[in-house]
């Protein structure tokens, strides 16, 4: 039942549509006051009166029934109740029927969205400057399938420049294929850096780094199978990492993939007479627009990381055919990408206002103590593999003859980073504590699995629900249920702002809602029809809580 719907069909405004009704319509935060509620000041404007004579005259015209129970016009607002019994068997029994496809919806059934995401770099190391990219993205990525869309993950990897070449020069100087195959990232990071150190002293490697990048371009074998080899080893590394984090891609077409897409584009800036010659190099003036000129070409003809984001950016409209192109990349890029929207909006691309940066804001560890070891980078890996082991350990303190610890304390460790990732608004910077993060109070990811486990247990000690017969409901009974039925909207509002933190702000209030219920309201012990009831509610929230982490990429564990 969609009582919004429902209500403004039966309210019939003249001169206002019945879908601006509805997104007029609110759900106040206190109940008391009643179930929805239409601000009347939104519609002075169009009705030519106050805002107290508006509400009068809509509850005048209005009549109850089976479904809305209650009408009131309070202070320019007007109020309504709903039949919280009938209320309570729809929210229910569409939980139960749904199951896990409890909240899905085909609202984006026939759109392609691109989700670009986490977009690592060959050969360096997955730090935890990635973790935001990574889960932000991918939980954007399963929110948009969730609701019918066609969504495409794409990892639009770092795997191209000069950097490769001071890769094959370094190998070549003081590593061997024996050495990386067995030192892997961090032997690749190791030569990196020493080549640095010694490009200082001898800066003709410089010369021979860029030598060998374009060999790479030109198609030359060996140096394309080094490449190749540096790019297998960084992609196995980080697939244990995306598969920890429940991670995945439809495309890995990185910024190399464009390399033979660009001289197009560069000949369609020339034609359209965006291209300026700059001491040699070719760039896009955006002076009029306030911004600092966009460069396409360097003097020796090479191109720039906007010109391959220019040939993806054309590359996924002409495959994909987006209604929304995203990028979930480090606010710290702002400029770059209001630069490139730009130049394609110059260019004539009307699709250019379809692309979306999704800013996000830094991660650092509360304990700046594990970042001497690595050098100056705190690896992702590393973070989660502490998480889990702290997890471990609580799990010991706490319930030591528990079965599959191991595989609880991965749920609850990595869950715990993604969730805690996840729980502000995006655009914040976050501080990284093993301990808040695995806190079993507060509001944290422990606290939504253990309520999980905690209806898990109920259902396998009371028993799965049954039919039961209306009964007046308990505030903390109807507050539960009212929150189930808030779920499609935390999605949709997810998707329409970017903000997987609403399914997390969500998952954490009905954990909360809940366990007030858990406290209030015995179970066992109940006549049959509360205790049905009862374990209605409570299997309609270990439906609910597992579709919302799951839509986070956070796994749930049937005892804790
Ligand atoms: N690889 C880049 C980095 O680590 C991020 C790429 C962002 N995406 C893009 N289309 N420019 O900084």
């Amino acid at each position: 039942m969609d009582y919004k719907q429902y209500i403004s069909s039966k309210l019939n405004i003249e001169g206002v549509s019945e879908s601006d009704v509805m997104s007029f319509i609110e759900t106040p935060p206190n109940t008391e006051m009643g179930d929805y509620a239409l601000p009347c000041f939104k519609l002075s404007k169009i009705m030519h009166a106050s805002p107290v004579q508006i509400a009068e005259n809509l509850k005048s015209a209005f009549s109850c029934d089976d479904i809305i129970s209650e009408c009131n016009a309070v202070n320019g607002y007007l109020n309504f109740k709903v039949n919280r019994n009938g209320f309570a068997r729809s929210v229910l029994s569409e939980v139960i029927s749904k199951g896990d496809k409890y909240g899905a919806s085909d609202i984006g059934s026939g759109k392609t969205v691109c989700v670009e995401y986490s977009s690592i770099n060959i050969a360096k190391p997955f730090h935890i400057g990635h973790l935001l990219t990574t889960v932000i993205g991918s939980s954007l990525y399963k929110i948009y399938k969730f609701l019918g869309y066609n969504a495409v993950a794409i990892n639009h990897l770092g795997d191209y420049g000069t950097q490769f070449g001071k890769l094959i020069v370094a190998y070549k100087k003081w590593s061997s294929e024996k050495q990386v195959l067995e030192g892997r990232l961090k032997e690749l990071s190791r030569i990196y850096v020493k080549f640095h150190e010694e490009a200082k002293i001898h800066p003709e490697l410089d010369d021979e780094a860029r030598r060998y990048f374009k060999l790479i371009e030109d198609g030359d074998k060996e140096s394309n199978e080094l490449f190749l080899m540096f790019k297998k080893i960084t992609l196995e590394e980080v697939e244990k990492i995306y598969k920890l984090l429940n991670v995945s891609f439809d495309s890995y077409a990185g910024e190399s993939f464009y390399s033979d897409k660009m001289a197009p584009i560069v000949e369609e800036l020339k034609e359209k007479k965006l291209l300026k010659n700059s001491d040699g190099a070719s760039i896009v003036d955006l002076e009029e627009f306030g911004m600092p000129p966009c460069l396409i070409l360097k003097s020796d003809g090479s191109s720039l990381y906007a010109t391959r984001d220019l040939a993806a950016a054309i590359y996924r409209k002409k495959t994909y055919d987006f209604y929304k192109s995203l990028y979930v990349v480090a606010y710290q890029q702002n400029l770059h990408f209001k630069q490139f929207f730009k130049v394609l909006e110059l260019m004539g691309k009307e699709w250019a206002k379809d692309c979306v940066h999704v800013a996000y804001g830094m991660v650092s560890l509360e304990s700046g103590a594990m970042s001497t070891r690595e050098g100056n980078v705190v690896l992702l890996e590393d973070v989660i593999n502490k998480t889990i082991e702290k997890a471990y350990k609580v799990i010991e303190e706490k319930n030591p003859n528990l079965e599959n610890k191991e595989k609880t304390a991965r749920a609850v460790g990595t869950g715990a980073v993604i969730f805690s990732a996840l729980q502000n608004n995006k655009i914040k910077d976050i501080v990284f504590s093993y301990d808040k993060v695995l806190s079993f109070e507060g509001e944290t990811c422990p606290y939504v699995q253990y309520t999980v486990a905690r209806c898990n247990s109920l259902l396998s000690k009371v028993g799965e629900p049954k039919d039961y017969n209306d009964k007046d409901l308990t505030i903390e009974e109807y507050e539960v249920i009212n929150q189930l039925s808030k779920f499609k909207d935390a999605i949709i509002y997810a998707s329409e702002k970017y903000e997987p933190s609403a399914v997390t702000r969500y998952a954490l209030d009905l954990a909360t809602l809940f366990n007030k219920f858990y406290i209030n309201c015995k179970i066992a012990g109940e006549d049959e029809n509360t205790k049905n009831l009862r374990l209605s509610i409570v299997k309609s929230v270990k439906i609910t809580l597992t579709n919302a982490l799951r839509l986070l990429g956070i796994e749930t564990v049937e005892v804790m």
